[in-house]
């Protein structure tokens, strides 16, 4: 059976999660709104895949016979300065997503719940991608600053980032 501390620190988990969904949604919206469409698709692509992260959650914890509640998802902002500066806001995010999913590897780890260990590896791992994402979107935003060509086919790049499901909801069939 999993622990209240542990089943309390997942839910707080999904929220953050949905959380960090809300605020790449919005900044898809802010870039759509400023042109970059392919900037826009790139906040898109990841505001699906923090739900799938959500989902992963709520997929364990259901797994566990522990149930889920959901919580009020707390604002965002709505508008950056630049493109670079959502590119930064991002890492420094991710940064504090890794505190937490360390935190609740802790509780797992402290726990004994081998089971919870276990699920999380993937998020241990999926967050050295995500920050690596993020440094390497700012290096790119980085080192074609006022430079107006340079942001037009940045952006089209950005437009061929494509979607995949998180591995954990596969199912066997695919
Ligand atoms: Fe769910 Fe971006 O970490």
């Amino acid at each position: 059976m999993i622990s209240a501390k542990l089943h309390t620190a997942i839910v707080d988990q999904i929220n953050a999660e949905l959380w960090s969904a809300y605020l790449y949604l919005s900044m898809s919206l802010d870039a759509e709104a400023k042109g970059f469409k392919g900037v826009a698709n790139w906040f898109y692509v990841q505001w699906l895949e923090e739900q799938d992260h959500a989902r992963i959650l709520m997929n364990y914890l259901n797994s566990r016979d522990a149930k889920v509640t959901l919580k009020a998802i707390e604002p965002v902002r709505t508008e950056w300065e630049s493109v670079l500066e959502m590119f930064q806001e991002t890492l420094r995010h991710e940064k504090v997503v890794t505190g937490l999913i360390n935190n609740l590897a802790a509780i797992a780890a402290e726990d004994r719940d081998f089971a919870s260990s276990n699920m999380l590896v993937w998020f241990i791992d999926e967050q050295v991608e995500e920050e690596g994402n993020a440094r390497d979107m700012i290096f790119a935003a980085q080192s074609i600053e006022g430079d107006k060509y340079g942001m037009y086919q940045l952006d089209k790049e950005l437009a061929a980032r494509v979607y995949k499901q998180a591995s954990p909801l596969a199912t066997s069939a695919e």
